[in-house]
């Protein structure tokens, strides 16, 4: 699946204020996330009463009879499929969508059993002479009678039990006949609707990952039983019908149907069928072997939208299909969908996005936009080798799936925009996050045991930061300590190997192992260490000794590591360096800790370990080196890599928050900002000092903070002035787009000259003209929030107004944020009436504005009030309308800046007051802001007057 973060990711501070501080605000959120795939339909009419053992709540399940597992006996292995679905766009007599099928799945019996399990969830079977499903014998392999066939609710299976065994060697067929809704759970084959002109639309279609096929018929539902699946869909005549293959023909009755008829697939998994119906259009690139088509609202397809998908579809192609040199595929579908969970999801062949990862509007999205679309698409084409073709045997290994499809997505569109930069963006968006929930004592290993993985709650948390970020982060540095030619010829015979079969991790280790030259130790051996233990080292390097050693980084110094490790938390740690800008050969600590010569330097000597961040761990020095780091800064910062650059800020400032340095030589980093003008090292020290600006910007150090913000930003904010001619041209470099961002974002916010005035130039300019909108697409956000902060209540009516009007759902979004920032209490009381009223504010965008309005400083009491006061009507909202609020991010969202003892009372009376009505999905969120609560409030003791002091010399 794509990620799952939707924030784009130039929107500036957010996300790295994320990594970089508000840590168990990222375990919130993936909580949230998790509650909202959770969220499901209650009322399903396909649920059938579970005539095994019912289990009482309290008493701990037992599992005794073979259906009780969740995993399915290996005693049948599927070949193939027979499936027909035939969804209805229209409601029944009772005004519910269903759809109808039939499936026939053929069966090799490896070991005599007298019993079928296969996975069936929410659907009614249909009765065939007395049973809910039929068997017959293949080549006249002798079949027993069927004694009894029953549904287990709770592993979701359909049970066989038959008179007499199935015969070693033989082969079945197993049909059954089954109807099931087409809900808008977004799950297994489901309904998505929208409107066109005004009239609404229903789409079929589907999500099989982790564990839905057996929402849409009865199948083996495990990735490892792969199989053919030969797909006809019945649907009416205005429809199209997709799936995972190209149609081979399509019937059409003397009924008012089409009956379409689908290539056999290859051998596959059942997590990546897709299914699909709509009156969708499409523009397409056929060229002598390759088919691409973009499928979309029609209004999107007529207005280019698609376009720049098709544009880069075919070169990421090309680029992994030399990359890893296996040819593949022929026909690449990709579809939009106005309702869908993850960011995109893989089907072979028929790949499915959110809108906002695939359509692109020159006109109105900006190069963020741009990004994200470019990067989802070159991450899902990824899987097509990775995951697809070779898939991991079980969901325990899903971090080499994700990783590995994360790390390349950075490769991919770097070949298809080469002047991006983007590989390098890999240090920002991938591993400062993972660092950032890898810190903690809560964290778990990138690889879980097979027994740890059974049920679908569990699989599905599988699918977070750690598997995609630190995985990503893993095997780029394993490519970089086997050097990439190394790296992609075992890959590529890896592929070749286990294509159309099922893989673990140590497959692909051995795999890189018959090439890996040059390494002390095993592959496998190396990265056990970093796949099988969760968190990661510092490194300190003492440079007036030369000894170096690791230690497990916790950000909390008194957190308790309870998952205890058999490698003791020792990790082998393949150190690049340099030496007063020499590289040095790899050095490899292998033990807790070890002596280094080379590593001993003198007089203005300086090293910097972890060149081009390549290792997935944060160094430390001792105060010399440290402070001639931080001289080369401000004397040559150009001596060090932009992305070290970043690192050592990012590190620095952790080391602070773990205590192992002092805040003071982390502030000290940022000293050299005035003289930075590259993205990644500012984007990297603005998150990290915003964490400052929450802590302080209601105290009397904001003042100082502020003066020293304006003194280093204002060169930036000068030097873009004078790079795009006065604010008249748009900066040709990809990432000096971003830090124009940055640069006019927080010079207005710590009011640099020329800032607050040009903003309101521009704003005024629109609402002299609103059909004219002067401001470019990439200063929208930032031009919107400030023009309405800097406005009253005309600007804002303004941009309610317009807000309205849009069209495009991105460019509402720009200005529904907007609105969240004015300054004024009785302007964003008001906006928070609206938020409870669905004519004004859509039901699934009223929390996430809540929750802006708390992130603005003069907000955040006025939500924490609202919420207070209404949070019965809240939760019975929560337990009602379901997934329609985001309580876990609301709570989290409010507290960011809570620091102060009485705020902690508040919090801790909150709870209390309401215990009894309870706090549903934000349980975990309301403990975490306690918790975090009580670390800001320490933290701010610790800190606030050296803050102050230093700030305040700095500033002047
Ligand atoms: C599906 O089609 C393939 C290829 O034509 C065929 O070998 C297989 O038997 C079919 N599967 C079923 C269940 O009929
Ligand atoms: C699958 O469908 C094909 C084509 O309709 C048919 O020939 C074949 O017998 C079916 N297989 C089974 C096992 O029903
Ligand atoms: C499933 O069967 C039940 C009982 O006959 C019926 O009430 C329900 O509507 C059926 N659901 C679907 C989706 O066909
Ligand atoms: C797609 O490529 C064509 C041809 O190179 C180009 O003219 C067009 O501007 C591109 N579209 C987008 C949205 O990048």
């Amino acid at each position: 699946m794509g990620k799952v973060y939707y924030v784009s990711k130039n929107v500036g501070l957010a996300i790295l204020a994320l990594a970089a501080t508000a840590l168990v605000t990222i375990v919130a959120l993936s909580i949230a996330y998790n509650n909202e795939k959770a969220k499901n339909l209650g009322n399903h009419g396909g649920e059938v009463s579970d005539t095994s053992t019912p289990v009482p709540p309290t008493i701990p399940f037992i599992p005794k009879e073979p259906w009780d597992h969740y995993r399915l006996p290996t005693s049948l292995i599927p070949a193939s499929y027979n499936i027909t679905l035939w969804p209805e766009l229209e409601p029944n007599a009772d005004g519910v969508y269903t759809f109808t099928g039939r499936s026939a799945v053929v069966f090799r019996c490896v070991r005599a059993t007298d019993l079928i399990i296969i996975h069936c969830h929410k659907l009614n079977l249909t009765s065939i002479r007395g049973h809910h499903a039929e068997l017959s014998g293949l080549d006249g392999a002798a079949v027993p009678d069927v004694q009894r066939t029953w549904l287990v609710v709770r592993t979701e299976f359909l049970v066989v039990q038959l008179r007499g065994s199935l015969t070693a060697g033989a082969s079945y067929v197993l049909q059954t006949e089954f109807g099931g809704e087409l809900a808008d759970d977004l799950k297994g084959f489901y309904r998505s609707e929208y409107a066109e002109n005004g009239v609404k639309k229903v789409i079929a279609t589907s999500q099989m990952q982790a564990t839905y096929a057996r929402k849409a018929f009865p199948c083996f539902d495990e990735p490892a039983m792969k199989a053919i699946f030969n797909v006809t869909i019945i649907h009416s005549r205005d429809t199209t019908a997709l799936s995972n293959g190209m149609q081979i023909y399509t019937l059409i009755d003397n009924k008012p149907v089409r009956v379409t008829v689908f290539e056999p697939t290859e051998r596959m998994s059942t997590y990546l069928l897709a299914f699909i119906v709509t009156d969708f259009s499409y523009n397409y690139l056929n060229q002598s072997n390759l088919l691409v088509r973009i499928w979309a609202q029609r209004k999107a397809i007529e207005r280019g939208h698609g376009n720049y998908a098709l544009n880069l579809t075919e070169p990421i192609l090309h680029f992994y299909q030399k990359y890893v040199h296996v040819a593949f595929p022929a026909l690449t579908d990709q579809i939009a969908l106005p309702d869908f969970n993850a960011g995109a999801m893989e089907n072979w062949g028929l790949v499915t996005y959110r809108e906002s990862a695939l359509l692109f509007d020159p006109q109105l999205s900006s190069t963020g936009n741009k990004e994200r679309v470019s990067t989802v698409i070159s991450h899902e084409l990824a899987h097509m080798w990775f995951g697809n073709l070779v898939t991991l045997r079980w969901w325990n290994d899903l971090w080499l799936n994700e990783g590995f499809a994360t790390y390349v997505e950075y490769l991919g569109v770097d070949y298809a925009e080469p002047s991006w930069n983007v590989k390098d963006h890999i240090v920002l968006y991938e591993m400062q996050r993972a660092f950032a929930v890898d810190a903690l004592a809560s964290s778990h290993p990138l690889s879980r045991g097979e027994e740890e993985v059974n049920t679908p709650a569990e699989i599905d948390e599988m699918f977070d930061t750690i598997s995609y970020s630190k995985g990503s982060a893993v095997l780029r540095m394993l490519s970089a300590f086997l050097t990439e030619r190394v790296f992609v010829v075992g890959l590529s015979s890896y592929l070749k190997t286990f294509a159309f079969s099922n893989t673990d991790d140590s497959d692909l280790w051995d795999h890189l192992q018959q090439v890996g030259l040059g390494i002390p130790l095993s592959v496998k051996d190396i990265m056990s260490r970093w796949t099988l233990q969760m968190g990661f080292p510092v490194v300190t390097i003492d440079t007036r000794t030369g000894n170096i050693n690791q230690t497990h980084f916790l950000l909390d110094p008194d957190s308790i590591v309870e998952r205890p490790s058999r490698f003791k938390y020792i990790w082998y740690v393949p150190v690049k360096w340099m030496r007063n800008g020499v590289e040095q050969k790899q050095y490899w600590l292998l033990q807790k800790t070890a002596s280094v010569d080379q590593m001993r330097v003198s007089g203005q000597e300086w090293v910097l370990a972890n060149t081009n961040v390549s290792g997935f761990f944060r160094v430390n020095y001792d105060q010399d080196n440290w402070d001639r780091l931080i001289d080369l800064l401000s004397t040559n910062h150009q001596a060090l890599p932009a992305i070290n650059r970043a690192q050592i800020i990012d590190d620095a400032f952790n080391l602070a928050r773990a205590k192992i340095i002092s805040t003071k030589l982390a502030l000290r980093t940022t000293k050299y900002l005035s003289k930075e003008r590259d993205y990644i090292p500012w984007q990297s020290a603005l998150g990290n000092l915003n964490y400052f600006i929450l802590m302080f910007d209601r105290t009397e150090v904001f003042g100082a903070l502020q003066a020293y913000l304006r003194k280093q930003i204002r060169p930036l904010f000068k030097h873009f002035q004078t790079l795009t001619a006065n604010w008249t041209i748009v900066p040709a470099n990809h990432d000096d787009q971003y830090n124009q961002i940055n640069a006019v974002k927080m010079a207005c916010r710590v009011e640099v000259e020329g800032c607050r005035e040009l903003i309101k130039g521009w704003y005024r300019q629109w609402m002299e003209n609103p059909s004219h909108n002067p401001i470019h697409p990439n200063l929208r956000s930032t031009v919107y929030c400030h023009g309405v902060a800097l406005g009253g209540v005309e600007e804002w009516d303004f941009t309610w107004r317009m807000c309205r009007n849009a069209t495009l759902v991105s460019e509402a979004m720009k200005l529904r944020s907007a609105l969240a920032c004015s300054k004024t209490p009785w302007l964003l009381n008001r906006y928070l009436e609206y938020t409870l009223d669905p004519t004004k504010i859509r039901k699934q965008d009223a929390s996430f504005t809540i929750q802006e309005i708390s992130n603005n400083v003069v907000g955040m009491p006025l939500v924490w009030n609202f919420v207070r006061e209404r949070w019965t009507l809240f939760f019975l909202s929560l337990r009602y309308g379901e997934g329609m609020f985001s309580f876990a991010n609301l709570i989290s969202g409010i507290t960011k800046r809570f620091s102060t003892k009485f705020e902690l009372q508040e919090l801790v009376k909150f709870k209390k007051d309401n215990i009894r009505v309870g706090f549903g999905s934000a349980t975990l969120a309301l403990e975490q802001a306690i918790e975090k609560t009580t670390a800001n409030i320490k933290w701010v003791t610790e800190n606030k007057a050296e803050v102050l002091q230093w700030l305040t010399e700095e500033a002047t």
